[in-house]
């Protein structure tokens, strides 16, 4: 290597660090979470209107893994999200578990399950701004239910 850098050698080098120092700020690729989801009854890439791992303490368990490597870095940690930049998901469907009627709140948690799934696979853009990305060819049907059963089962988000 050239022991004295020309001024436009340390400007590329410059660019390039500063490039390198941005890009976890945005980091915003979807990458598939590297968990094992082969537990999950297969789904055969077919999106079901209904969670159909809702209640699986399996399911969550997979669904904390890839949460953890795939969402936490803007809804938080275990999808502890009250602090986080991105809103705290355990307040979707929390107004469905207070229906009494079986086919009501079935019916409640068909709606937030279809909003869950479309919010990942589509992200969230505004006005060409990237919020969330897309995960739609990245997360298969059984680790985006995985995901949904795990902040389901997340507990209760403050103030609640
Ligand atoms: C780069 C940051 C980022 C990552 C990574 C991310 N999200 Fe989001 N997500 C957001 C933001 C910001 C919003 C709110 C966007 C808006 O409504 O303007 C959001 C919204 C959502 C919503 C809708 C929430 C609501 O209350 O309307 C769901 C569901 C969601 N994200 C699920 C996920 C899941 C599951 C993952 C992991 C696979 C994930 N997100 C990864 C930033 C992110």
């Amino acid at each position: 290597m050239n022991p004295h850098p020309s001024p436009t050698t340390w400007r590329r080098l410059l660019g390039a660090a500063l490039l390198a120092a941005a890009l976890p700020a945005l980091a915003l690729d979807a990458q598939r979470p590297q968990v094992d989801a082969s537990a999950l009854a297969p789904q055969h890439g077919q999106w079901q209107a209904d969670n159909p791992y809702r209640g699986d303490p399996r399911a969550a368990e997979i669904g904390r893994s890839a949460f953890n490597q795939a969402c936490a870095r803007c809804h938080g940690a275990d999808a502890d999200g009250h602090a986080a930049p991105a809103p705290d998901l355990r307040r979707l469907g929390r107004s469905c578990t207070r229906i009494a009627d079986d086919a009501l709140r079935q019916r409640c948690q068909r709606d937030v399950d279809h909003y869950f799934v479309s919010s990942v696979l589509k992200g969230k853009v505004k006005v060409g701004v990237v919020h969330m990305p897309a995960w739609d060819g990245v997360l298969e049907p059984e680790l985006v239910w995985a995901l949904r059963s795990f902040v389901e089962s997340s507990g209760t988000p403050k103030g609640d």
